[in-house]
């Protein structure tokens, strides 16, 4: 019965949306969304060398390891039973050019890294990208010419990185440099070479993003880069953009699409979930991880608390899986749970 003396009149007052959230019980019968370790993608560095772990200092928490240390790294994921890794390579300055000619040495560092790991750990999925900003001299993805990124030039080497990255034994090819007809064509390169069971997980919707700071330290791309990547990385302001551009790689093929980064553009991830229903993960970026780690470190929010709910806020807004640092972290939480 409807108190009188108080404010709330009495059809208001039959609707009352705090009796589902009255008990554990309750709220745990009505919870829509869970974020399960199936959901997540570890992504990794990797620097040449054996026996080093090297700390990055932008990102409390997360290492450069040397190519024996991934494997570890790539038994304990399995072990938590997390998927499937993302690796990325730390490059030797010599090795970088203004061509980045080393993503096409077959036995290059993120190519032994893959085969080092499909050996030691068959079952965990490997994810590798294809973008040259790990191999070039100058930071951008793609090849320079003069001051512009030649998109086709780049897409054909790209291709051919991709097919080697294959050979390396890696099961899905990730491009992330932005490049017009990239995916269509990767496609086209790795069903020529035989390798039809590969797939593609397209940066499909990835911005010209400050969040991508900690990641070129991590890398050593960021004192390289010369100008920005607003030529070929998506305005942070354009979400109808993004939706185009996703749905010509849904058309060329794309397995899986991906937002890059991640919370600040829920949007986009319910948006491309919404209209391609593909496969659609969302990337924790960089500058994502470190925000929360920053903040946890002077104890100013729990760490642990914020970084459950920005995973699970990633579910649901429509994602499938999220590419997070936290990975490990949060997957051992979830098997105490
Ligand atoms: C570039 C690339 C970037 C990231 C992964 N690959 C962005 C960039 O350096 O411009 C960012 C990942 C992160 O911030 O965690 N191909």
């Amino acid at each position: 019965m409807q108190d009188k003396t108080h404010l709330v009149d009495e059809i208001t007052g039959h609707r009352r949306m705090r009796r589902n959230r009255k008990a554990d019980w309750t709220r745990r019968l009505v919870q829509e969304n869970r974020l399960t370790v199936d959901d997540l993608i570890w992504p990794i560095f990797v620097i040449p060398g054996t026996g080093i772990v090297d700390p990055i200092p932008a990102m409390p928490g997360v290492n450069r390891m040397t190519v024996d240390k991934a494997v570890e790294a790539a038994k304990m994921a399995a072990d938590l039973g997390v998927p499937a890794l993302a690796t990325f390579p730390n490059v030797e300055m010599e090795l970088r050019d203004e061509t980045g000619s080393n993503s096409l040495e077959a036995n290059n560092l993120i190519n032994q890294t893959t085969a080092a790991i499909k050996k030691a750990v068959p079952n965990i999925g490997v994810i590798t990208d294809v973008a040259l900003d790990p191999f070039t001299s100058h930071g951008h993805d793609g090849i320079l010419r003069g001051n512009e990124i030649a998109n086709d030039e780049t897409v054909d080497q790209i291709c051919r990185a991709a097919v080697m990255q294959a050979d390396a034994g890696a099961d899905i090819i990730a491009p992330s440099e932005m490049m017009d007809g990239r995916i269509g064509a990767i496609r086209r390169a790795l069903d020529a070479a035989g390798h039809q069971q590969v797939g593609i997980m397209s940066y499909a919707t990835k911005f010209s993003s400050g969040f991508y700071g900690p990641y070129r330290e991590a890398i050593s791309t960021g004192g390289l880069l010369k100008g920005d990547k607003k030529s070929y990385y998506i305005d942070p302001a354009n979400g109808t953009e993004a939706i185009r551009d996703a749905a010509l790689d849904v058309e060329e093929g794309a397995d899986m699409l991906m937002v890059k980064p991640g919370l600040p553009y829920l949007d986009i991830c319910w948006r491309l979930k919404e209209a391609f229903g593909l496969p659609t993960f969302a990337y924790q970026v960089s500058g994502e991880y470190t925000q929360i780690k920053a903040a946890a470190m002077n104890g100013w929010i729990d760490g642990e608390r914020v970084m459950m709910e920005t995973l699970l806020c990633f579910k649901r807004a429509g994602c499938d899986g999220i590419l997070t640092y936290f990975a490990p972290e949060v997957a051992r939480i979830l098997a105490k749970a």
